[in-house]
């Protein structure tokens, strides 16, 4: 059995894909503040499974409570950031834009940090982030949000040159979501909404090919087109 570590896995799109790595014959290693919700999906999964509290806004400790889950499933292969979180912040509301911050960029990176240097004392591994299409362009809705996104994929693109240095066969992947069902995908406006499962399932896939990027799903590569080329006289309409 290959081992996989989900960060975030107590709901959504973390959920489905522990879900998916388990039909595949992945042991699990789950985290996420709501142990309620791990608890429930370690019994619907029949694979040997660990489950642990985690906070990754809690940098040190987060660090440490994923050091003890790689150490308490003999290793991992796979490790996957999907913990954050994303809310409509027109008013550029403090609380919230720290939230994103200390969540999607402190936590995310502190934890990419840990399973990267992992990978390399271990010679090999697999490093997944869930970013999202935001981090492609900023926005007024939720201008916290789409930055700390493009934190993300331009973190794991450096992680990425750095393991490709040093030759070994450690394999960085960036997955940009469009809108997934899930409690963040809320509000009006929202379209081409996709179930978690298809999610997941596109997402595994694109773990399996050992791709470096993936958009979810496939057809947000052309809204990712165009918010590349859109000039700023439109964008700044939308
Ligand atoms: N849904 C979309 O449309 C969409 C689009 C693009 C990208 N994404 C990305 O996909 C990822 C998963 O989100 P989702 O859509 O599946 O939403 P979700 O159901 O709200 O899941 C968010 C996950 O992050 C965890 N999390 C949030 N804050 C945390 C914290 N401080 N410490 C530890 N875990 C924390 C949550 O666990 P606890 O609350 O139990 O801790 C939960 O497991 C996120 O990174 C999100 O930005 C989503």
């Amino acid at each position: 059995m290959k081992k996989a570590i989900v960060i975030g896995a107590t709901s959504g799109i973390g959920r489905e894909l522990a879900k998916v790595l388990s039909e595949n014959q992945y042991d699990l290693g789950l985290s996420g503040r709501r142990t309620n919700l791990l608890e429930t999906l370690q019994t619907e999964i029949p694979d040997k499974t660990i489950v642990k509290f985690m906070d990754v806004s809690q940098t040190e400790e987060a660090s440490k409570t994923l050091k003890e889950l790689i150490s308490e499933m003999g290793g991992a292969d796979l490790i996957v950031l999907c913990s954050g979180t994303g809310h409509a912040n027109t008013d550029l509301d403090w609380s919230i834009t720290k939230e994103t911050i200390d969540v999607n960029v402190y936590g995310f990176t502190a934890l990419a940090n840990v399973a990267t240097n992992y990978f390399i004392a271990q010679g090999k591994g697999h490093l997944v982030g869930i970013s999202s299409v935001a981090a492609i362009r900023g926005h007024s809705s939720a201008p916290s949000y789409n930055a700390s996104k493009a934190f993300q994929s331009n973190y794991l693109e450096g992680i990425r040159h750095k393991v490709r240095k040093l030759g070994q066969p450690i394999i960085v992947t960036d997955i940009q979501p469009g809108f997934v069902d899930t409690a963040m995908a809320k509000g009006p406006g929202i379209f081409w909404v996709a179930p978690a499962r298809k999610a997941a399932i596109q997402i595994y896939k694109v773990i399996k090919k050992k791709k470096k990027h993936a958009y979810i799903t496939k057809r947000w590569r052309l809204i990712a087109w165009l918010s590349k080329v859109l000039p700023d006289f439109i964008y700044n309409k939308i």
